[in-house]
């Protein structure tokens, strides 16, 4: 039966993707490197060190910089992004997700969080979501990155849950493929052809419902 629910953060629970992207492009932008709003899409769900090479690569800068300079223009992308998400609020939730939470705690199921960013702390405080979860997992305290299943089975783990009872909700392919590799439930938000291998994809956070996820899972 069912135990717990483990969600991602960055597009889930609420969308800093505007802002990873306007820190993004402001570095590339000193690189003279393009970077559009489409590559951003290609981040979601991606650590910060792959972000950058994938940006550099982009550029074709790859060889250009030494492992201590690539530290340094990711440090200097995080100071960005952190002057950038001390406007997030409370009202800065996704849609429906207040709602899902509270169903899910008043089932008297878990809720733990499976996050790739190192900020995910600091973004749950400012949303004033921290206390709401049993456990969160960021990327401070795993080895490898989504698509990798490390930080939600570590969630799993954290919960006492076996991760066969545990539904993972996720807005990137990266994210998903980890839930299933995990051996959870995935629950996907975002265009249906970008998860092939969700057990349940939604247009978007609007949509999620307790109820209509349990039917699925039920079935
Ligand atoms: C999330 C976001 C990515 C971001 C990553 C690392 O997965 O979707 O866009 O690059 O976290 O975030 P961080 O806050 O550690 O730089
Ligand atoms: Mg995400």
């Amino acid at each position: 039966p069912l135990k717990a629910f483990i969600f991602d953060l960055d597009g889930v629970i609420t969308d800093t993707a505007e802002y990873h992207f306007l820190a993004w492009q402001a570095l590339a932008q000193d690189l003279g490197i393009t970077f559009t709003r489409e590559d951003n899409e290609e981040l979601k769900g991606v650590s910060r060190m792959d972000s950058l090479e994938k940006i550099l690569e982009l550029g074709g800068r790859t060889g250009d910089f030494t492992a201590e300079e690539k530290d340094a223009l990711a440090d200097k992308k995080n100071d960005h992004y952190l002057t950038l998400i001390q406007n997030i609020t409370p009202a800065d939730l996704l849609p429906a997700i207040k709602e899902l939470i509270t169903d899910i705690k008043a089932k008297g199921l878990k809720l733990g969080m499976a996050s790739a960013s190192k900020n995910a702390f600091t973004v749950m405080e400012s949303l004033g979501m921290k206390s709401e979860f049993d456990i969160i997992v960021d990327a401070k305290t795993v080895v490898n990155g989504k698509p990798h299943p490390e930080v939600f089975l570590r969630a799993a783990e954290m919960l006492g849950v076996e991760p066969e009872a545990c539904i993972g909700v996720e807005d990137a392919a990266a994210g998903v493929q980890a839930i299933k590799s995990a051996g959870m439930f995935a629950v996907a938000v975002g265009p249906k052809e970008s998860f092939e291998n969700a057990d349940i994809v939604y247009a978007s956070t609007a949509e999620l419902s307790l109820e209509r996820i349990l039917e699925v899972y039920n079935a």
